[in-house]
């Protein structure tokens, strides 16, 4: 089938119910435009062409694109859903099945499309859902034996029509010989003045075409996104399906309404995930790993058994094997972590290698700083990585401890097994098992006097 297919996707209206200056079908449903969604479904089918017909933002929306294989078409004016299609037929191969869809409307799975498509060999095919609410969509007429006549717009129908609860989903699939022939047949004679693309159905069935339907899987399936309230229904069945399917992988989720994955998320075995965790990017767990509440994890590899305590924020990091971070530590472009090493609360770290086993528990600043295995940095420890100017390096050799509150000023090399006393500020390479110290020597007075309170005034 895929070789004969091609796809069109309409996304020239401009969508002034969004309210936005970005064009509607750039507006993200998990971190990707909506539009990118639905180039993908049509990608997944094997599409032979992929048309994209917009109007609304055209540049912008072609930019957004980047450099996806898609034959833009422009639509100068919107004048239908019909005249829309027609645009895009000179690019469209005779003998092609044609698959219509739309850049607002990007839950529509592969399964579905591919049985609409497999039932428009010989006429056009549509695809309807049965709905509670119809107003303001397309209604399906049939014959007392249930055959398809045609499809009403809401404000050309009769009030007997307007009580039809199955309706158009809009998405439909036809040979292209079909739209080639009927399309330039359809006229704007109706209460909105447009060219309205399932008018060519009637005009099949009156040359005696039979046209097949199909009803959609759910409503959300075919759920176009019209305002921000049908931006968040469509975001959130999104997520809860890509939250099922980790489920269904044998990953557990807390709480299927406080997993968002904006991205792709590959998982090992026994993965957990508590409350409000978001993914961004690629992001790759392993065996075993628990990630705590409220985390953000960014384009990040965490290995088997590590441990993302509650409210840490992970973006292009590697954690080790069953290294443990935070709660509340920030790893910033750059952290590595080697196996067993340990990141705890408020520790902020940026392009900095920490060793195996090594240890910055609490409280700290490491950016630009290569580590070694078994270095314990204490609380409060600065890395000074920036005079102003400059970025440098500071390597701390392995077993080195740092004391509690000490700043170390980069370019700075702490050599292995070296230590530096509590409160120092290190400016100078302190070589294999030396102490460094440079505070101020502590002095007792004797006899001090302690201040005493003021009287009178
Ligand atoms: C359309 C259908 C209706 C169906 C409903 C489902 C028509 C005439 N009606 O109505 O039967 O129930 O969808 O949501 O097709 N567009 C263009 N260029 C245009 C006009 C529209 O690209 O000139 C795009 C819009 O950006 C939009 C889509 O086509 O994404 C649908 O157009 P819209 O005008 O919203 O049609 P509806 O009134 O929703
Ligand atoms: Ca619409």
């Amino acid at each position: 089938m895929s070789e004969n297919l091609e796809v069109i996707i309409l996304a020239a209206g401009q969508g002034s119910r969004m309210k936005s200056s970005l064009p509607k079908v750039l507006h993200p449903v998990a971190g990707r435009p909506m539009l990118a969604h639905v180039v993908s479904a049509a990608q997944s089918l094997g599409a032979k062409a992929i048309h994209v017909v917009v109007g609304h933002g055209a540049e912008q929306v072609k930019e957004a694109m980047g450099a996806t294989d898609i034959n833009w078409v422009l639509q100068e004016e919107q004048l239908g859903t019909g005249h829309a299609v027609l645009q895009a037929m000179p690019s469209v191969c005779d003998g092609s099945t044609v698959l219509v869809l739309y850049g607002d409307v990007p839950l529509i799975t592969t399964r579905t499309l591919t049985s609409l498509a497999l039932k428009a060999k010989a006429a056009p095919a549509l695809l309807t859902s049965a709905v509670k609410e119809p107003f303001g969509l397309g209604r399906i007429i049939r014959d007392e034996r249930g055959k398809l006549l045609e499809v009403v717009e809401e404000k050309d129908a009769t009030n007997e029509q307007r009580c039809i609860c199955e309706v158009n989903t809009g998405v439909l699939a036809a040979p292209a010989v079909d739209l080639k022939t009927y399309l330039p047949r359809v006229g704007n004679s109706n209460k909105q003045g447009e060219y309205y693309l399932p008018d060519i159905l009637g005009l099949a069935v009156k040359e005696g075409k039979n046209i097949e339907s199909f009803a959609a899987m759910s409503e959300l399936e075919v759920q176009g996104v019209n305002d921000r309230l049908q931006l968040n229904q469509v975001e959130r069945e999104f997520q809860r399906r890509q939250a099922e399917e980790l489920m269904r992988q044998g990953v557990s989720v807390a709480d299927i309404n406080r997993l968002d994955i904006r991205g792709s998320l590959r998982c090992g075995k026994d993965v957990t995930f508590d409350v409000n965790v978001v993914i961004e990017g690629s992001v790759e767990l392993g065996n075993g790993v628990s990630v705590g509440p409220n985390c953000v994890l960014i384009d990040t590899r965490v290995e088997d058994g590590a441990q993302i305590h509650a409210f840490s924020h992970l973006q292009e990091s590697i954690i080790g094997k069953n290294c443990s971070v935070g709660p509340y530590a920030r790893l910033r472009p750059g952290s590595l972590m080697d196996e067993g090493a340990k990141v705890g609360n408020f520790v902020e770290m940026k392009k900095a290698n920490v060793g195996k086993g090594s240890k910055i528990n609490h409280l700290s600043y490491i950016g630009d700083c290569e580590m070694g295995a078994g270095v314990n940095v204490g609380a409060g420890t600065i890395v000074c990585n920036y005079d102003g100017v400059n970025k440098s390096k500071t390597v701390l050799g392995d077993g080195v401890f740092v004391g509690s509150n000490s700043t170390l000023v980069a370019p700075l090399t702490i050599e292995q097994g070296a230590f530096v006393g509590a409160g120092s500020a290190v400016t100078r390479t302190v070589e294999e098992n030396e102490l460094a110290v440079s505070r101020a020597r502590q002095k007792n007075i004797q006899g001090w006097q302690r201040p005493t309170k003021k009287t009178g005034e």
